[in-house]
């Protein structure tokens, strides 16, 4: 499975984790398995996984939507085509409970931009309210932390992209004006729905640089992972509220 032309970037990064992704997913067998090797295919079993990489190779379908369960932030999720594959920095954050974004343990989150509802699915109970549907006109209420996964990607990049990409539904990727449209509504409208001492945390990936350059007058935080992943930048409902203008 060691081919130029596929992308690596929904989950693994290299063709043999790829392997072990499509195959022992699509078989059912634990990855940790280690006599899982030794297994003899039955004849069923060698044409379904024939079949599945030929449309991993031929139509460069994403392992996630081959297999139908994806892995984000510890946790597994069924996945289709309907969904952007689950990634994101914002994992790490989950990971740690927001912490030490969520001054309280028991503060409200929104997960705008949910899509197959990773971030919001991750156990945080009532704590968090997922929201899809146009930007901000479901909710009716305050919350701690706005965590925003939007689509960021220009058109003009999004042509570019490896066919993977492609496969995975465009709602979830293109914004208009250079990627920036919905990263700037959100920003434009988050504060009427903060508490006062609330915070936006926003993805915005390889467009930071253009929302550096278009937001140069202020002071962004860009935060910084552990774990990788760039591009995610944090503003307080208080700077949101004196920045607002500069939003349009
Ligand atoms: C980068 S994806 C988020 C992926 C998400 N975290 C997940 O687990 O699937 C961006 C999401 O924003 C949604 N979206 C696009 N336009 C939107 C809009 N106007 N209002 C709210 N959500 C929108 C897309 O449908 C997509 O699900």
């Amino acid at each position: 499975m060691d081919s130029d032309d596929l992308c690596y970037g929904h989950g693994t990064d290299n063709p043999l984790d790829e392997a072990f992704y499509l195959i022992y997913g699509l078989l059912g067998i634990d990855f940790a398995d280690e006599q899982a090797a030794q297994r003899e295919l039955n004849v069923g079993e060698e044409a379904m996984l024939e079949a599945a990489v030929k449309r991993r190779i031929d139509e460069s379908v994403p392992t996630a939507y081959l297999v139908g369960r994806a892995w984000f932030a510890g946790h597994e999720f069924f996945c289709d085509d309907r969904a952007l594959v689950p990634r994101s920095p914002l994992a790490e954050l989950i990971n740690g409970e927001f912490d030490p974004l969520l001054r309280e343990p028991t503060g409200k989150v929104l997960d705008m931009c949910t899509g197959g509802g990773s971030i919001a699915l991750h156990g945080l109970g009532s704590r968090v309210r997922a929201i899809q549907s146009d930007l901000f006109d479901d909710v009716d209420s305050r919350y701690d932390l706005i965590i925003a996964n939007p689509p960021y990607v220009s058109v003009q990049e999004y042509e570019g992209l490896p066919a993977e990409f492609i496969n995975e539904p465009s709602l979830g990727l293109i914004s208009a004006d250079n990627g920036l449209q919905i990263p700037l509504k959100i920003l434009q409208d988050s504060v009427d729905y903060l508490s006062a001492d609330g915070l936006l945390v926003m993805e915005v990936g390889y467009s930071q640089p253009q929302l550096s350059e278009r937001l140069r007058q202020l002071p962004l935080l860009w935060l910084e992972f552990e774990q990788g992943g760039e591009g995610v930048l944090a503003l307080t409902a208080r700077q949101l509220q004196q920045y607002r203008e500069q939003f349009n």
